[in-house]
C-alpha cells in the first residue's frame, strides 16, 4: 500500500522545501499530492503560465524519492479570470453569484470557464503528462463542496432546455411527464422553462428531479473534457477525483465512471455533525458525537458507508485523498485528536478496501481560510499527533501491504441510486423520511453482524450479490423490474423495502396497483400504505426469529397473491412481509420501516438461509471487517473490549486494533 501527503509548496518559502521533502520521506511517505489550487501561480495572466516554481518544487520531491499526484486547478480560478468574466460565476438558487475570493464559485456549464479550463489542463498536461515523476491525476477538487452543485444561472437555463429538448423531443412529452396541467404551468415554448429556482413556491417535483439529474450531469461533462485531455497528454497516469464520501447532490457513480479509481476525503471528527441527524433515527444530537464513542474518533459506521459507497464506485479498491490527521477547523467542536486515533482511521480504511492513504495536509497553514486546521507538522514545522502515529503505521507495513492485497468482497449488494435519494429529498412525506437513513438501517444491521456490502447502482450487473436489499427501489419501469427479475431467475435473494415501485422515473407516481412495475416480481400488492405519527405502531406476527413489532415510522398492508405471507399486522389488516419464489431465487417485500432490530433479524434470518457468513454478537464500539483470511477488529470505544473470534478469546484496546 502506500502513504501520502497533501503538500502546498507555493505556501511556503522555496528554502524550506528540502527540508519538508526529506522529511517527507524519513516519515516513510511515498507520494505527494501538490498544485490543486495553485492556477493563480500557474498562469498569473492570461495565456501567461509560469512553471518554474512547480518544476522546481516536483524537482526536490522527486529527487527526496517522492513520487507526484497533480491537482488539476480548476476548483479556484484566477482573480483575473472572475473579474474578466463573470459570467463564469455560479449563481446559486436565490439569484445571487459567488464571488471570487473563495473556491468552487464557478459554473460548469459557462462555456468560458469550460475553455479556460481546458486551456489551463492541456497547458499541464502538455508540461507534465509524460513527466515520469508524475504518477497520475486528481482532476479539480471536491466537485460540489460547500453547496456549490447546483447553479442556477443563465447558461445552465440554456443547457437545461437543450438537454430537456434531448430528452422528451416534443413539448407535449415533457408537459405529460412532469404533470404541468396541475396549477397551469404548461409550457407552450421551450423558452418559458427556466430552473427551478428559489423564486418557486412549492416546486414542481418532476422539473426538479430532471434538474438534479441536469446538475449532477453537468459536473460529469465538466470533468470529461479534462479526463480527455489528460488521457492523451498523460498516458498510462492514473485519473481520479476526491470524492466527499456520502455527498448526496451529485450522482457519484456517474462521476467516477471515467475515472480509473475513486478516493474520498475522509474528516471523521466531522462526520457527526454532517451526517448524524440525516443518518440516525429523528432526534439524534447532531452536535456530539455517539457517547459510546470515544471523543476523537467520529462515529465509525458513518465512515464506514463512506468507505464502502467510494469502493462501490468502480467496485474495486479506492485512495483516500485527504485524510484527516489531527483536529480539523470546519465542525463545531473541532476536538484534538490524540495519539492512536489516526492509525485506528487508517486500518478502518484499510479494512474497507483502501490501498493507500494521502494525509491532509502536510503543515499547517499560517495563513487564510485554514488557520486552525492541523497538518502532521504543526504551524511551527514540529511534528504533531499524525506524524508520530504514522511511525506507528511504518511498523506495521508489512501487514498492512499483506491485507492491502487482499480483495474486498461482499456478498450483499444495497441497491444506491441518487435519483431515488432526489426524489424522497424533494417528497418525503414525512419530513423526516431520509434515503440515506433508510439505507444505513440495512447497513447498519450488516456491519453489526460483521457482514460487508457493496452499494450497487442500478447500472450494475447485479449476479455477483447473493442478497440484493432495495431499501426503497422508488422510481421503477419496466426495465428494472426486468433486471430485477433476471438477477432473481438466476438464483439471487432481493428484499425490497417500503416505497417500492411507487413511482416512475419522471417522478410521477404509477397509475398501477402497488409496488407499480414490480408487483408481479413481488408476487403481492400494496393495499394501503401511511406514515405513523412518532409513538404509534403496529404488531406484527412472524415465524421469522426475532423479528419482533411494532411496526413504526411507515407501514403499507401487502396482499399476497402468488406470494407467501412470512410476517401479518397483529390488526388483522393484511400481510407485512412476503416472499415470492421466481425462477431460482426469490423476492422479499418488507412492508414496514424497520428498526435496527428489525433489520437485524430479517437479515440473519436471510444470511442463515443463503449460508452466508457472519460475525456473532458484535459488541458495540467493535468494528469488525474481514479481508481474504485476515479479520480486522476496530475498537472506537475508551476501553478494552473482550471478544471471542474462531474460540479464540481477545480483548482489543481502546482505540486500538487487532489483525488476525
Ligand atoms: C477538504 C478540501 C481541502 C481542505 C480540507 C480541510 O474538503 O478538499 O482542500 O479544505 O477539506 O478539512
Ligand atoms: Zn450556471
Amino acid at each position: 500500500m502506500k502513504f501520502g501527503v497533501c503538500y502546498y509548496p507555493e505556501h511556503w518559502p522555496e528554502e524550506r522545501w528540502p527540508e519538508d521533502a526529506r522529511m517527507m520521506r524519513e516519515l516513510g511517505l511515498d507520494v505527494v499530492r501538490i498544485a490543486e489550487f495553485a492556477w493563480a501561480k500557474m498562469e498569473p495572466a492570461p495565456g501567461a503560465y509560469d512553471w518554474d516554481w512547480l518544476d522546481r518544487a516536483i524537482d526536490v520531491l522527486a529527487e527526496a524519492g517522492l513520487a507526484v499526484i497533480l491537482g488539476t486547478p480548476t476548483a479556484a480560478p484566477p482573480a483575473w479570470l472572475t473579474r474578466a468574466h463573470p459570467e463564469i460565476l455560479r449563481v446559486d438558487a436565490n439569484g445571487r453569484f459567488r464571488d471570487h475570493g473563495t473556491r468552487r464559485h464557478t459554473c460548469p456549464n459557462s462555456p468560458t470557464y469550460r475553455q479556460f479550463s481546458r486551456q489551463i489542463v492541456q497547458a499541464m498536461g502538455e508540461r507534465y503528462g509524460r513527466d515520469p515523476r508524475i504518477i497520475g491525476w486528481q482532476i479539480d477538487n471536491e466537485f460540489g463542496g460547500g453547496g456549490s452543485a447546483r447553479c442556477y444561472c443563465e447558461q445552465c437555463a440554456a443547457a437545461f432546455r437543450t438537454r430537456l429538448r434531448e430528452k422528451y423531443g416534443v413539448l407535449d412529452a415533457l408537459n405529460d411527464a412532469w404533470g404541468t396541467i396541475f396549477w397551469s404551468q404548461t409550457y407552450t415554448d421551450w423558452a418559458q422553462i427556466r430552473p427551478p429556482s428559489d423564486h418557486i413556491d412549492k416546486k414542481n417535483p418532476s422539473h426538479v428531479l430532471d434538474y438534479y439529474r441536469f446538475a449532477s450531469d453537468s459536473f460529469v461533462g465538466y470533468q470529461q473534457e479534462q479526463v480527455d485531455l489528460l488521457r492523451r497528454l498523460a498516458p498510462g497516469r492514473f485519473i481520479t477525483h476526491n470524492f466527499m464520501g456520502l455527498f448526496r447532490d451529485l450522482d457519484q457513480f456517474g462521476m467516477a465512471a471515467p475515472l480509473d479509481f475513486a478516493t474520498w476525503d475522509n474528516y471523521p471528527t466531522g462526520n457527526p455533525e454532517r451526517w448524524r441527524t440525516l443518518l440516525y433515527p429523528p432526534g439524534a444530537d447532531a452536535n456530539r458525537n455517539d457517547p459510546l464513542y470515544a471523543y476523537d474518533v467520529g462515529d465509525p459506521h458513518v465512515t464506514g458507508l463512506a468507505h464502502e459507497l467510494t469502493r462501490s464506485l468502480k467496485n474495486a479498491p479506492f485512495w483516500i485523498m485527504e485524510q484527516q490527521c489531527g483536529h480539523i477547523n470546519w465542525a463545531q467542536f473541532n476536538p484534538g485528536v490524540r495519539r492512536g486515533t489516526p492509525r485506528l482511521w487508517t486500518w478502518h480504511a484499510v479494512a474497507a478496501g483502501a490501498e493507500a492513504i494521502v494525509y491532509f495536509r502536510w503543515r499547517a497553514t499560517l495563513y487564510a481560510q485554514e488557520q486552525y486546521h492541523s497538518g502532521l507538522l504543526r504551524h511551527d514545522g514540529s511534528p504533531d499527533v499524525g506524524y508520530h502515529d504514522h511511525l506507528a503505521l511504518q511498523a506495521e507495513r508489512a501487514l498492512l501491504d499483506a491485507v492491502t492485497a487482499q480483495p474486498a468482497d461482499a456478498p450483499v449488494g444495497i441497491l444506491f441510486d441518487y435519483a431515488d435519494l432526489w426524489a424522497l429529498q424533494l417528497q418525503p412525506h414525512r419530513q423526516d423520511f431520509g434515503y440515506l437513513r433508510l439505507v444505513y438501517v440495512y447497513y447498519l444491521a450488516l456491519r453489526r453482524l460483521g457482514m460487508a456490502v457493496h452499494l450497487v447502482p442500478k447500472t450494475a450487473v447485479f449476479t455477483p450479490y447473493r442478497l440484493l436489499i432495495a431499501p426503497t427501489a422508488h422510481l421503477a419501469d419496466g426495465p428494472l423490474a426486468q433486471k430485477l427479475a433476471d438477477y432473481t431467475h438466476n438464483g439471487g435473494t432481493l428484499l425490497l423495502g417500503v416505497r417500492s415501485g411507487f413511482k416512475t422515473p419522471s417522478n410521477r407516481v404509477t397509475d398501477q396497483p402497488l409496488p407499480g412495475a414490480l408487483r408481479d416480481l413481488a408476487g403481492a400488492t400494496v393495499t394501503s400504505w401511511q406514515a405513523l405519527p412518532p409513538g404509534v405502531g403496529v404488531d406484527i406476527h412472524t415465524a421469522v426469529p426475532h423479528l419482533t413489532g411494532p411496526a413504526t415510522y411507515w407501514i403499507e398492508t401487502l396482499a399476497a397473491e402468488t406470494a407467501v405471507p412470512l410476517a401479518a399486522y397483529a390488526d388483522g389488516s393484511g400481510a407485512a412481509l412476503t416472499e415470492h419464489g421466481v425462477g431460482n431465487g426469490r423476492v422479499l417485500y418488507l412492508g414496514f420501516y424497520p428498526t435496527e432490530a428489525q433489520a437485524r433479524a430479517l437479515l440473519l434470518h436471510l444470511a442463515g438461509q443463503l449460508v452466508l457468513e457472519w460475525l456473532p454478537d458484535l459488541p458495540p464500539g467493535l468494528v469488525a471487517a474481514r479481508r481474504g483470511p485476515y479479520t480486522i477488529l476496530l475498537n472506537f470505544t475508551e476501553q478494552p473490549i473482550a471478544y471471542t473470534l474462531n474460540a479464540r478469546p481477545l480483548v482489543v484496546g481502546g482505540r486500538d486494533v487487532v489483525v488476525i
